[in-house]
């Protein structure tokens, strides 16, 4: 079956392909290996709808590996806000900056993975789609679609890989790496799946139950922990006092508003210009906006009509949105 059904799903790829601006199409050669890893970095813990356009900007200001590698830190991180974790910015930054020194992208998965940022998916999914090895590229959609095939309720990465692996043509791998990742984010969705419009409806085990939901089984989801902490709005003749957030951690090294520390404790007695919740890979968080007086720490005074120059991360874009919200009450 497998042949048959590797064909299918390739020949549905070429009649369905979602056009994205890093992809060659298929049947052409490969695409630009920075292009293809630019965008496997920013997919890794965001969509393809909030990237598609966020990659484009990216490319028009930095075009090669090259010309990022030049960028100044700030510059790109910047660049980079809103697209998540910025542990993922600056690991992208020291990659660049690698790549660049020795001359290009290295084209087998085995030495990509030693880059900063990359670890066994991107390197796979890199080298297939930018350089043609004939790699599994695993993600959760692919484990969904190969679970699925073969009516696995459990299965380890290796094994996932091993059965995509055997059913990849010798011909344009990436293509088929593609097809996978496109047949798993549009018609082997986790629910309802759209079954009778999948190529590989007739070898597929776990439709053949009837429950194809079912697979692979979902392990119970975590209690994602909860945490408080305060904003200080500090305003004066039109501008808002910022702050770096120190290099490592969260957040690291992006512009923010001043604060307390991230804690479990719900602040008391306080009186909040606006509270913002965001929600993070690992806990969500209410940030408190409060009044102060004085900058009681390094930072810079950015004018409000000019806040989007900031690279601020989404929390605080939300939290000085929210603040101006409630401008009547303030003496900005
Ligand atoms: N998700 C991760 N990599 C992708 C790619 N190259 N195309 C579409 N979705 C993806």
């Amino acid at each position: 079956m497998t042949a048959n059904a590797a064909r299918r799903l390739i020949q549905h790829y070429v009649d369905n392909f979602r056009r994205l601006p890093w992809r060659a199409s298929p049947g052409n050669l490969p695409a630009d290996p920075y292009r293809v890893w630019l965008s496997e970095v920013m997919l890794q813990q965001t969509t393809v709808a909030t990237v598609a356009p966020r990659f484009e900007r990216f490319v028009a200001r930095w075009p090669t590996v090259e010309a990022l590698a030049a960028a100044s830190d700030e510059e790109i991180l910047s660049g980079w806000a809103g697209l998540g974790y910025y542990a993922r910015a600056r690991n992208l930054i020291a990659c660049a900056r690698e790549v660049a020194r020795r001359g290009g992208f290295p084209t087998t998965t085995a030495d990509l993975r030693k880059l900063p940022g990359i670890g066994a998916y991107t390197s796979a999914a890199i080298a297939a789609i930018a350089f043609g090895e004939r790699v599994a590229a695993v993600d959760t959609n692919v484990e969904r679609v190969i679970a699925r095939l073969h009516g696995l309720e459990r299965a380890d990465k290796a094994a996932i890989s091993a059965l995509a692996l055997e059913m990849m043509p010798l011909e344009h791998p990436g293509d088929f790496v593609q097809a996978m990742m496109d047949l798993g984010a549009t018609i082997c969705r986790p629910r309802a799946p759209r079954c009778h419009s999948c190529p590989l409806e007739s070898d597929c085990t776990a439709l053949a139950t009837g429950n194809p939901e079912a697979f692979p089984k979902r392990p119970p989801r975590a209690v994602r922990p909860h945490r408080h902490g305060l904003a200080f709005w500090i305003v004066r003749n039109g501008k808002v006092w910022l702050v770096r957030r120190p290099p490592k951690g969260l957040l690291g090294g992006m512009a923010a508003l001043p604060g307390s520390e991230w804690s479990d404790a719900q602040p008391t007695g306080l009186q909040t210009i606006a509270t913002v919740h965001h929600v993070f890979t690992h806990f969500s968080l209410d940030l408190h906006v409060t009044a102060r007086g004085e900058p009681e720490s390094h930072g810079w005074w950015q004018p409000l009509d000019r806040i989007e120059e900031a690279g601020l991360p989404t929390l605080y874009r939300k939290a000085i949105g929210a603040a101006l919200a409630n401008h009547d009450q303030l003496a900005v």
